[in-house]
């Protein structure tokens, strides 16, 4: 019975506990949420960022489901802040709180309150007191980014996708034509036109190797140069394989060599597959073709009616204006061929020429001159040995040879050696420029330097004439009461210093002639006559 009473006893007690437990946990369940409510203070809050609701006031919210609210309010420049706790089943000043189940409270703006009127609610304790303003602002302005970038970037790639289908659809056309054999697309053999009209913006378009196993479809014309290695033809480039006057075709200059010449021909191509090569002072370069038919190589280049700087000379007399226009672009055609940098600046390989002459001089048609002949031409790569160097071995014309060529003595440790080489060919032909020109007075019939000596004078003849009497072309007194030739002349004996260190270098020169523009501009042009109606001669390159 005692055991009866006790375990009752027991069992009322555990009873109560849970009863008692159950309605702690219930009523804890029920606790009301904690907010900041002042009601309406005023505030220094601009609206910006992130501020603090100053009220100093935390209640516990009269309703279970109540949240925190807090208001900013800007009534003209009356700024203050209303905190509550609220029920979210209730409008408050008409509007439906959206956010209450936020932790943190940001603010969002509300129209036609009539007045700057911004909300937030959250619903976690005194949540209210610290709102934030803006990262609604922010998510807006990203939204407006990306609505404003989405149809840039698609437009972009659009134009990109439209361009490279283009391409590629233009690829498979040309090929599908050059496949059954139709017209071919010439556009580089038609920029080479454009420079022989005078323009010469297409000179800077990269060197194009003819890769296609087949043949350009070209007419030779007429022989219109004869050199030791090769002959140049002037021929047409016919732009469909058939021949037809409607078609249409173009001038070119190409140089034909024989099987025996290939490596004349091997090393000019070479030099002219360089692209970093291109110059408008320097021979426009189409292709190179072997033609095995004819056992022939060909070299495709662009043609210059005005012919060779010889031919140029002995025909016509030119003024200080031609002189200039001559003298400034041969020696920047040379000046890029010995620069170890292109035009905008990027790392070439410096070439020297080491045949330089007025034969291997064209003049175009607005009488700039173009460099010609690579046959003998040298890339001064950092690579090549002392002795690669030197089984280069003597090469040039002897007429215009440097007397350390002459001799032999050429420093091959330095490849300045071979620019300042040049450098004293360069000042022969600039010397042949200024004998033919009225700025000196009285003008007389073209003769090479060293004009006294025969034809084709042999090394040994022009080491007595460079080296034992230390002989140059003559500079009369009278040449230099031209204030520009004075110049030009200075520069010149400057250029065929014996020691081939003290000459200027071609990238002088050049700017020595730009510095002179000021005289082109004071020339008269009236004294610029000629003499012997143009014509075509075949002259024979002097070796
Ligand atoms: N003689 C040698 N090359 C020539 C060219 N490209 N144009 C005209 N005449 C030339």
């Amino acid at each position: 019975m005692e055991l009866l009473r006790f375990s009752a006893f027991w069992c009322g007690t555990i009873l109560f506990a849970s009863l008692l437990l159950e309605e702690v946990e219930s009523n804890i369940m029920k606790v009301r949420r904690l907010c900041k409510f002042c009601d309406v203070r005023k505030t220094n809050c601009t609206g910006k960022g992130s501020c603090k609701v100053e009220c100093d006031i935390t209640s516990i919210c009269p309703n279970d489901d109540d949240v925190c609210v807090s208001i900013w309010r800007n009534n003209d420049d009356n700024i203050t802040f209303d905190t509550v706790c609220h029920s979210p089943s209730q409008k408050l000043y008409g509007l439906v709180l959206e956010d209450y189940n936020n932790s943190k409270c940001e603010m969002k703006e509300r129209k036609g309150m009539g007045s700057q009127f911004f909300i937030c609610s959250c619903s976690q304790d005194e949540c209210n007191e610290q709102i934030f303003f803006n990262s609604n602002m922010d998510s807006q302005v990203v939204a407006v980014i990306l609505v404003s970038l989405v149809p840039l970037l698609v437009m972009a790639v659009f134009v990109i996708t439209s361009f490279y289908v283009y391409r590629v659809y233009r690829q498979r056309q040309a090929s599908s034509r050059r496949k059954k054999g139709a017209p071919m697309d010439f556009s580089d053999a038609r920029a080479i036109m454009i420079d022989d009209e005078g323009s010469d913006s297409s000179s800077t378009h990269a060197n194009n190797l003819n890769h296609n196993t087949e043949l350009l479809p070209i007419e030779l014309e007429t022989l219109v140069g004869k050199g030791r290695f090769a002959e140049v033809y002037k021929a047409k480039l016919k732009q469909g394989s058939s021949v037809s006057e409607e078609q249409g075709f173009e001038t070119v200059a190409i140089k034909i060599f024989s099987y025996e010449e290939y490596a004349s021909w091997k090393n000019e191509k070479e030099i002219f597959s360089d692209a970093d090569l291109r110059h408008e002072n320097v021979l426009h370069f189409l292709t190179a073709e072997e033609r095995k038919v004819q056992r022939q190589y060909w070299l495709i280049t662009a043609y210059h009616p005005r012919g060779n700087l010889q031919e140029y000379l002995i025909h016509h007399i030119v003024d200080w204006h031609d002189l200039w226009m001559l003298g400034s672009s041969l020696t920047e055609g040379v000046a890029h061929l010995h620069s170890d940098h292109t035009l905008c600046g990027r790392y070439k390989i410096p070439i020297a020429h080491r045949d330089i002459k007025s034969s291997n001089i064209l003049v175009k048609s607005d009488l700039t001159c173009c460099l010609c002949d690579f046959g003998l031409a040298l890339r001064l790569d950092n690579t090549l040995s002392v002795d690669e160097l030197a089984n280069s071995g003597q090469v040039g014309t002897a007429r215009y040879m440097a007397p350390e060529v002459l001799e032999s003595r050429i420093n091959l440790e330095n490849i300045e050696s071979f620019k300042q080489a040049d450098v004293y060919s360069m000042a022969l032909v600039l010397w042949e420029i200024i004998s033919r020109c009225t700025a000196i007075g009285e003008v007389k019939e073209y003769v090479p330097p060293f004009g006294n000596l025969r034809e084709h004078p042999c090394v040994e003849s022009m080491k007595d004439s460079v080296l034992r009497d230390r002989g140059r072309p003559e500079i009369p007194n009278s040449w230099i009461n031209h204030p520009g030739i004075q110049i030009v002349c200075a520069s010149i004996d400057d250029c065929w210093d014996h020691d081939p260190e003290a000459r200027l270098t071609a990238q002088c020169v050049a700017e020595r002639f730009n510095d002179m523009d000021y005289l082109d501009k004071l020339s008269d042009r009236s004294d610029s006559e000629e003499k012997i109606p143009e014509e075509i001669l075949v002259v024979d390159d002097e070796k």
